[in-house]
């Protein structure tokens, strides 16, 4: 089969498309054939060893020291259920599947996941190329407001980075679970954040936002332009501060407790069936609606992963690598 692969990290140029062995499942896996796979922040990362802060070590531990330890690219996947392990008691061939693999390998034409991992069944109202284009964003978005937020109606929340990949869905989410919010992008977001459900759109090119002057109940930087000090200053008492990069500075300021009437968490996504489930659920009771910026064929993954890395994408970028008629 056709894979995305790397043999070394650098820029979008290590991208290659090359046959490789067909994954095998084993009893408790499905073997999806890959329709879509969506490119975000996380596997251009990968690509180029570029994690953020304090990520860089674990990060290298993780998916090699000096070079890929696995050559397959791609976290976020849809397509179809080609054939089940034996024990395998969620799905059934055929069905249309959607999910995110940490361990790379999903820009390819199939994929082998454990039944149990982050997968889930797709909503009938989603093509494949907008639910590629979920997951990453969607799981991220809704554990870091709905579980380590806990946001509730009616509290106030600022999100930083609104109309990218991770925040598209932040802002979506943010209003199912009836919090009034402040949706930060540049000029060309600033209608786009509105439709979504925000209920102000700042700029950041024309507003400092550290002088927005308002107080928050959570501050959630999917961007990274928020200090620990600018955000005490938003947060209103008892307020959390979510960044979703941290380095040293975020961690001193945890350890310091330089927080004190305010909280600062920093987390890692893990991406987990329940969660997917929920995410399918969202958009099925209308809640949630998948935002793809631009679709790339497969053979122009590099361009795909050049995109992605300006960081200026409304929602996902996604490969389009196979066909249900096809
Ligand atoms: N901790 C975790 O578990 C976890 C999980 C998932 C992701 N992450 C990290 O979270 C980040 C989010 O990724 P993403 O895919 O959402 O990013 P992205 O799509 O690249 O973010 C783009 C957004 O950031 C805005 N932006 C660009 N420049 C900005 C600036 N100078 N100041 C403020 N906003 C600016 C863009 O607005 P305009 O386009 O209008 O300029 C757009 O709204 C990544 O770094 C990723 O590694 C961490």
């Amino acid at each position: 089969m056709k894979a995305l692969t790397y043999q070394r990290y650098g820029g979008p140029e290590v991208l290659q498309i090359t046959e490789v062995d067909t994954p095998v499942n084993d009893a408790s896996e499905v073997l999806v054939r890959v329709m879509a796979s969506g490119v975000n922040t996380g596997d251009w990362r990968i690509r180029a060893a570029a994690f953020p802060g304090i990520m860089a070590i674990p990060g290298r531990l993780m998916f090699g020291l000096v070079r890929p330890r696995n050559p397959r690219l791609g976290s976020e996947f849809s397509g179809v259920v080609e054939s089940i392990g034996s024990s395998v008691t969620r799905f059934v061939e055929g069905d249309q599947v959607f999910g995110m693999v940490t361990s790379g390998g999903a820009s390819a034409e199939y994929i082998s996941v454990p039944e149990k991992g982050a997968i889930a069944k797709m909503p009938a109202s989603l093509s494949l190329e907008d639910a590629a284009g979920m997951p990453f964003g969607g799981l991220c978005a809704l554990v870091f407001l709905g579980q380590h937020a806990d946001l509730k109606p009616d509290q106030k929340v600022l999100i930083v980075g609104a109309s990218g990949g991770v925040g598209a869905y932040a802002v979506q989410i943010a209003k199912a679970l009836g919090a009034h919010v402040t949706a930060v992008s540049g000029p060309a977001g600033q209608d786009f954040v509105v439709e979504l459900g925000a209920d102000e759109p700042v700029n950041y090119r024309e507003t400092d936002i550290a002088t927005l002057g308002e107080r928050f109940d959570v501050v959630f930087d999917t961007f990274g332009a928020i200090s620990p000090k600018v955000s005490r200053g938003l947060l209103a008492k008892g307020g959390l501060f979510l960044p979703l990069n941290f380095g040293l500075r975020e961690i001193g300021a945890l350890l310091l407790n330089s927080f004190r009437d305010r909280k600062i968490h920093l987390a890692v996504n893990e991406d987990r069936m329940e969660d997917m489930v929920r995410l399918a659920e969202l958009v099925d009771c209308g809640k949630l609606r998948p935002v793809v910026d631009k679709i790339f064929p497969f053979g122009e993954a590099a361009q795909a992963h050049a995109q992605v890395e300006l960081r200026h994408k409304r929602g996902a970028v996604v490969l389009k690598i196979g066909d249900v008629c096809g």
